[in-house]
Formats: structure tokens, sequence, C-alpha cells
């Protein structure tokens, strides 16, 4: 480990993190009754313009009105690219009451964007005299965003997590598809005739999750647009569990239980760590390093990954209701 020890990101559950419109009132005691870790109300891309007014009012009246339980309440906001996103801002810290937990920015592409929207946070908070600090989350979704992700990783105190959006990153990056996540039709190796595969999406993930491991963030993957392909959604999210990523988003409630499944270490993944640590301990206790397991090597670094699993499995269990 470098002399500058990597920062623990905060210890709750983020296994599913469920978008509705801000324009789709009835939606919203659904979401509070469902099983998602988070609540995301959108006043972005999923509101149109003619909306945008009457969403944000809908939004601020839901975060005091409705029973959220022990969710961590997100809303959405509109990108700094538009006219809309300064009076979301104002007008959420202004009225929207002490329930609301995080403000998501979207299509973040430097860390100046997150200090003007901190700044503008920071100055109406203590304008109202708000004693909870409202958290930040944001989307790496642009060309901009990946390539500057550590900074954007380090922009704020308040940034916890940072999510990929599949479907604006393909877009600003010019990739040649319409599909949000997932296995692209084109992106496939050969092999004696045979095509094999590949994973467009692997290296803006690494580059997150390495950014905001560095950074105690959170990393979440983003959304996967066809929730009529569970097995599809399984898949995604069990790759970006294995890169790192704590959890996903839900587009759709038949994908919250998908992502609870995935991200929710198994009893059987959390009985092998604690075996490897237990094989670890009678290797201490009898001056080794490294020792057998399952007829593999286990060692020193070998109790570091076993506790991530461990740790993992028993916040989630310290955090559920
Ligand atoms: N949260 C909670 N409940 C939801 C929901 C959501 N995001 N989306 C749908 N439901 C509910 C419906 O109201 C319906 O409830 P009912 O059985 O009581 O009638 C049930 O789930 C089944 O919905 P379904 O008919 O399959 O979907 P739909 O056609 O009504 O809506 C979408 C499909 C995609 C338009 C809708 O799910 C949606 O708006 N998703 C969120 C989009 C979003 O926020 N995007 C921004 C982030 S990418
Ligand atoms: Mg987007």
């Amino acid at each position: 480990m470098s002399f500058r020890l990597q920062p623990a990101p905060a210890a709750r559950p983020n296994r599913c993190q469920l978008f509705g419109p801000g324009s789709n009132t009835k939606l919203f005691a659904k979401m509070a009754a469902s099983a998602a870790d988070v609540v995301n109300l959108d006043l972005e891309d999923s509101v149109a313009p003619s909306d945008k007014e009457s969403a944000r009012a809908n939004v601020i009246e839901a975060i005091g009105s409705v029973d959220w339980g022990n969710k961590v309440l997100s809303v959405r906001i509109n990108g700094l690219d538009t006219p809309y996103w300064y009076r979301d801002v104002v007008d959420l810290l202004e009225q929207a009451g002490d329930r609301l937990d995080q403000i998501m920015i979207p299509k973040v592409g430097c860390a100046a964007d997150i200090y003007a929207v901190d700044a503008l946070v920071s100055a109406v908070e203590a304008a109202q005299g708000r004693t909870r600090r409202i958290d930040f989350e944001v989307i790496i979704e642009s060309a901009a965003g990946i390539a500057h992700v550590e900074e954007i990783a380090a922009a704020s105190p308040r940034l916890v997590a940072m999510s990929l959006g599949a479907a604006d990153f393909a877009a600003s990056m010019g990739m040649q598809t319409t599909g949000i996540g997932g296995t692209q039709e084109d992106y496939y190796m050969l092999q004696d005739g045979a095509r094999h595969w590949s994973d467009p999406w692997h290296w803006a993930q690494a580059a997150i999750v390495a950014a905001c491991r560095t950074h105690g963030v959170l990393p979440v993957d983003g959304p996967f647009g066809d929730f009529s392909d569970d097995e599809g959604f399984r898949a995604q999210a069990r790759r970006s569990a294995v890169l790192g990523m704590v959890g996903k988003w839900a587009i759709h409630p038949k994908q919250i239980a998908l992502a609870n499944e995935v991200f929710t270490p198994s009893e059987d993944k959390v009985a092998e760590a604690r075996e490897i640590l237990a094989a670890m301990e009678d290797a201490k206790a009898s001056g080794a390093g490294a020792t057998v397991y399952k007829g593999r090597l286990v060692d020193i670094a070998s109790i570091k990954q076993a506790e991530v699993v461990v740790r993992q499995s028993e916040m989630i269990a310290a955090n559920s209701p």
C-alpha cells in the first residue's frame, strides 16, 4: 500500500438504484415500497422539456410527503449545459426539506462541473441553515467524463457514488450501437471461425472503479435498457461485480431483484471467504505467510480479498430492515 491509504467509501448498500421520471407521480409510492437501496427521482432525460417545471414541483412535493423508509433518496438534476439545472438545485434545497439525501449530476465532464454545483449547493445550504449536508453522485457518460474520471472522483467531499451511463457514453464516444449496456452484436473476436463476444463497456467500467476506489467513492453500473432480458442483465451485473462495482441501476421494477441478487455476496462465496480467512489464521499460527486452500495458493493478499467479500456481506446484513 502506498503511504496514502485508500479511503473507505460510504458503508451503505447500493445494490440497486431505481429510477422513475419526475413527471410520473404514480410511480413514486411504488418506488418507495420497492426493494431498491436507492431511489432516483429523475428531472433529466426521462422528462420532456415541456414537463421540466411540473416534474420539479412533483419531486419537491413527493420528497416531503412520501414515506421513503430507509432508502437513500436522490434526485437527478438536469445537465450543466441546460437552462434548468440551477433552478433544480435552488428549488430542491430551498423547498424540499431535509429528507433529500443526494443530488445526482449527469454528464459531468470535468472536476469544475462538480465545483460549480458544490458552490451553489453550499451557498443555498448556508442561506437556508440546513444542517444535513447534501451528498452528490455523478454519471460518467461522455468522452470528457471518462478522460477526466480521476479528477472528477476527487472533486468534492460531497461525492459518494459514480455511475457509468451507457447510452450517453456510447453516443458521446461515437460507438456504433443503439443498445444500452450488455453484449453488442458486432463486438466479437473470431477464433477458428467461431465468434466470441467481448465487453465494450469493460474499459470504462474499470477506469471508473479505479478512480472511485482511489478516492473513496462507490462505483455503480448504470442502466441496462432491455428489461425483457433478465439473463442479459444478470450477465452484465455479474461482470460489473467482478470488476469491483457495488450495484446497478434498475429502469424497470423487474430489474431490482436481479441487481439485489447479484450484488449481495452469495452464502457460498461468503462461506468460502471465511474458510480462506480461517486457513490463513492457521497458517499464521504456524509461522507461515502462505498456505494451500482447496489445492490453490492463499497468502496474505488472499486475506484482503476474502475480507472484501465478508465485509460487503456484513455491511448489507447490518443495513437490512
Ligand atoms: N418504478 C416503480 N414502478 C414502476 C416503474 C418504476 N420505474 N416502472 C414501471 N413501474 C410499475 C408500473 O406502474 C406497473 O405497476 P402496476 O403493475 O401497479 O400497474 C408495473 O411496474 C409494470 O410496469 P410496465 O407496464 O411493465 O411498465 P410501463 O410500460 O408502465 O413503463 C417504463 C415502462 C420503461 C416507461 C418505466 O418503467 C419507466 O419509466 N422507467 C424509468 C425510466 C427512467 O427513469 N429513466 C431514466 C433513467 S435511465
Ligand atoms: Mg444519460
